[in-house]
């Protein structure tokens, strides 16, 4: 290995531009490589070999008909994949990239057919996170990368993350430490006149309202009967092993119930977690409480979300019960996921 003078930082900094060759050269092969991102760790192959995607798709268990997203380095190279970008998206890049935010174009057909599922649309995001950056730039080819998690589980916000849940199917992790926000991006179709939020994420419908003015909201994403427009959404996701109940009453209001619910839990030899925010960590006694960021920070919330379902599931929980949020700003994405990992049960407390 090369060795630099000072042994300290610069040392640091070379071995990781070594790294990032390295991961660079295993994509263009047709290898699988993870990377941090500033959403969740992604697990990528270049987009442009159907080969190299099927390994995404085997590696995850995911099922065939759930497109991945693009990732580019810069937003100049946008173009050369997608149709056109409408005068909308150009405001939304011009707003939000790089940064947690996916659109949904027309795409140009130069992508390998399995990225899209076959769809006419492509999902295209330009993270921003330097690891990611750095690797996408030496590739200089779009890498597809969905979260970095076995299919069905909480996605990765540390390299642990994806190690528990994929080593030995992939080539490299890089590990850039935790990730910043800890939900995936927001994904906005921006093909048709007004632009519909199919995933809400780490840009807030709140920002993108205030950054163009109308946005819709896809009604598969509050509405059950309805199929939502992103394929991903209709699965069960992020799900724990345990039982999740969603509790929609503020938690500091029904303690003596939420004791009554842990003990007949307990009573039948159940294990029961609980998953709340710092401003009630001591409120209520159970066998596991997982503290997640604190109610006065959502950010903190997202952080720390899926980290925390996970623990429930490292420590055997066969019950948990969750604290809710407002449908507002980064909150609504938290539900978003809390919902799913529930599949939206919520637990009565009138028992
Ligand atoms: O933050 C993120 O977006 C992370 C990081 C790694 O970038 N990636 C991620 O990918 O969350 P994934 O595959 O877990 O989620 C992609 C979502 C899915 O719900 C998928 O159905 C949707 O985007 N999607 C992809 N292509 C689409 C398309 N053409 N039309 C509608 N939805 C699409
Ligand atoms: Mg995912």
């Amino acid at each position: 290995m090369r060795r630099v003078a000072d042994g300290g930082q610069g040392m640091r900094q070379l071995r990781r531009s070594e790294e990032i060759q390295t991961a660079a050269a295993i994509l263009k092969e047709g290898g699988l490589v993870a990377f941090p991102t500033e959403t969740v760790y992604g697990l990528g192959a270049i987009a442009t070999s159907a080969d190299a995607v099927a390994g995404i798709y085997r590696a995850k268990g995911r099922p065939s008909d759930n497109p991945l997203i693009i990732h580019l380095g810069s937003v100049e190279r946008v173009a050369d994949w997608v149709k056109t970008v409408p005068p909308i998206a150009q405001v939304l890049a011009k707003r939000f990239w790089p940064g947690p935010l996916t659109m949904i174009f027309q795409h140009r057909g130069n992508l390998a057919a399995n990225v899209t599922a076959g769809l006419p649309t492509v999902a295209v995001r330009v993270p921003d996170h330097p690891v990611a950056q750095a690797l996408l730039l030496e590739v200089g080819i779009p890498v597809a990368a969905p979260s970095a998690n076995r299919s069905g589980r909480p996605s990765p916000t540390e390299a642990r993350h994806v190690w528990d849940d994929l080593h030995g199917k992939l080539a490299m992790i890089l590990d850039g430490g935790p990730t910043g926000y800890g939900v995936e991006s927001t994904v906005v179709d921006v093909t048709g006149e007004v632009p519909v939020l199919l995933r809400p994420g780490g840009v807030t419908l709140e920002q993108l309202r205030e950054a163009v003015g109308a946005v819709e909201v896809d009604p598969g994403l509050t509405h059950e009967d309805v199929t939502p427009r992103s394929p991903g959404m209709k699965y069960r996701h992020y799900a724990p092993e345990g039982d999740l109940w969603l509790v929609r009453e503020p938690w500091a209001e029904v303690k003596e119930a939420l004791e009554r619910a842990v003990k007949r839990h307990q009573a039948q030899g159940l294990r029961v977690g609980l998953l709340v925010t710092g401003e009630h960590k001591d409120l209520v006694a159970a066998d596991l409480t997982v503290c997640c960021g604190w109610r006065r920070d959502p950010l903190s919330v997202a952080q720390q979300l899926y980290h925390a379902l996970r623990t429930f599931d490292e420590k055997g929980m066969d019950v948990i019960f969750a604290e809710t949020f407002p449908d507002e700003g980064l909150f609504r994405s938290v539900m978003n996921r809390l919902m799913k990992a529930a599949g939206g049960k919520i637990l009565d407390l009138k028992r």
